[in-house]
């Protein structure tokens, strides 16, 4: 979608959209037949709430014009109920036959940055997959191709071209890999569909083959590849705009899909395992993000990429791998396959790049669903500090957090009778015992934190700034992280 910034409304066809905050019905002075839109209004028992959408159809300048009136909420516009705004009407008038939507934001006084939001919150809602759907029929695709905004404060144009379309250009790399099916998205085409997505960004690309990792001893990460025709890949992303600061380090996982192994999973919903590179997928999102607003930060991301197969060569329940941190993993279930890629990643991340910081994404465990739903994704760190940093970040982007517990009494439960850890503990706190794996691998000194995106990956249905399918969860919280921490 084209989205355009201007100080009054174009002549032409379009749809004219007008933010009506709570019950102020202000903004309808500049229409001809007030009483009659006021009516209509009423009648649709329209209160002005947050993304509430009243639509009509009134003549304007002898022109029949479709007019949307979009609630705000009551009090001051800002960042979030501007996306909503911009979010509800890219969901309402997408495929409704309009080409062109006006918002008319005057006489609201949003400051630059919620005018902007309403762009970001209007990009993020409208994009979708169709590459596939080669029989739709006019009636279900999509028709609007332009928004401009009119009214904004001076500044908000420069705001969303400067701040928040990178956001949207991040996320929409994240929504194509994770909506992406296994066929076509596996570990060498995760790497080369990035190399093309972020071309002349200044990002460096480094990537890691399966003759590599072996001579650096990954046998944990290896070692579920290894059930798999496709090779293994590390896919390594480096931004330096932060001077010779110790980098920041993203590590993602990326099961391109997830089969469960030997220890296979239940037919039913199978086909969701293909969205579990969301944690590696995030992480380019963030990285593409941050490169093309040119962040003032260095940050390394690390993304292991295999496909977990069931076959003859396929690694079997009671298997003992050695990681290439040297310690040994007896791998109880080769479903819980996630936290072997990332010790591996970590490992790897820690020895090259001596990152001051590690925080890893990943779809880790069907456990942090019980426990948070499809609300919040789950956060654990001993850090107090990072904890606080990374929740502050999480209230500003919208990307939702909950911090979970770490302890020692849950580090002894994947203790191993023959090899120094094992890769599963008892069904209960199965995210924690998942997080207490991964910290084995970080080092003394190091921060870190884990966020088990399985419930935020995907979604069911459409919320702010999404439709039902990939979120794209994870891209604005790095983003945001990033320029609280780093850019300060
Ligand atoms: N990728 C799954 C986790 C998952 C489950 C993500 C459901 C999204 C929805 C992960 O690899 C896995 O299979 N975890 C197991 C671990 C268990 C064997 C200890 C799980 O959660 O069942
Ligand atoms: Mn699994
Ligand atoms: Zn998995």
């Amino acid at each position: 979608m084209q989205i355009r910034f201007a100080d009054r409304r174009p002549d032409g066809d379009f749809a004219l959209v007008l933010p009506v905050p709570g019950n102020d019905l202000r903004a309808l002075n500049s229409l001809a037949d007030r009483p009659t839109v006021e009516a209509a209004l009423q009648r649709q028992r329209f209160e002005g709430e947050a993304a509430a959408v009243a639509e009509q159809f009134i003549t304007d300048n002898g022109q029949v014009r479709r007019l949307l009136l979009v609630g705000t909420g009551t009090g001051a516009v800002t960042g979030e109920n501007a996306e909503k705004l911009g979010s509800a009407v890219a969901a309402r008038l997408q495929t409704s036959g309009e080409t062109h939507a006006v918002i008319d934001l005057t006489g609201l006084a949003l400051d630059p940055e919620a005018a902007a939001r309403v762009a970001l919150g209007a990009a993020l809602r409208s994009w979708r997959y169709d590459r596939y759907r080669t029989k739709l029929k006019d009636k279900q695709k999509s028709t609007l191709t332009d928004l401009t905004i009119v009214g904004a404060a001076k500044g908000g144009e420069q705001r969303w071209r400067d701040r928040w379309l990178p956001v949207v250009q991040g996320t929409e790399l994240t929504r194509e890999l994770v909506t992406e099916p296994a066929n076509i998205i596996f570990p060498q085409s995760f790497v080369e569909r990035c190399r093309e997505a972020v071309e002349g960004t200044g990002l460096e690309i480094e990537v890691l083959g399966l003759e590599q990792m072996r001579a650096l001893g990954m046998g944990a990460l290896l070692g579920v590849a290894q059930g798999s025709v496709r090779e293994p890949q590390l896919l390594v992303l480096r931004w330096n705009g932060g001077g010779d600061a110790a980098p920041l380090a993203f590590v993602g996982k990326g099961v391109t899909f997830d089969t469960g192994g030997i220890s296979i999973k239940p037919a039913q919903g199978m086909e969701g395992m293909k969205w579990d590179m969301g944690g590696a997928g995030a992480v380019v999102g963030a990285m593409k993000a941050l490169a093309l607003r040119k962040a003032k930060a260095n940050i390394v991301a690390v993304c292991g990429l295999v496909e977990n197969m069931p076959d003859g060569n396929a690694q079997r329940p009671g298997d003992v791998v050695t990681t290439m941190s040297g310690q040994t993993v007896e791998v109880i279930n080769t479903d819980a396959e996630g936290r072997l890629v990332l010790a591996d990643a970590i490992t790897w991340v820690q020895r090259e790049h001596q990152p001051a910081t590690i925080i890893d994404l990943a779809t880790l465990t069907g456990a942090i669903l019980v426990a948070l739903g499809h609300e919040f994704a789950g956060l654990f760190t001993p850090d107090d500090e990072l904890a606080q940093q990374l929740l502050a970040a999480s209230d500003a982007s919208g990307d939702k957090l909950w911090r979970m517990p770490l302890a020692q009494s849950f580090d002894r439960l994947i203790d191993s009778p023959i090899a120094d850890i094992k890769n599963v503990g008892p069904r209960e706190g199965g995210s924690i015992t998942a997080a207490q794996f991964i910290q084995r691998f970080v080092d003394d000194g190091v921060k870190w934190a884990h966020l088990d995106i399985a419930g935020k990956a995907w979604s069911d249905k459409p919320g702010t700034g999404y439709d039902k399918g990939a979120t794209g969860f994870g891209v604005r919280l790095l983003d945001q992280f990033v320029a609280d921490q780093l850019e300060r």
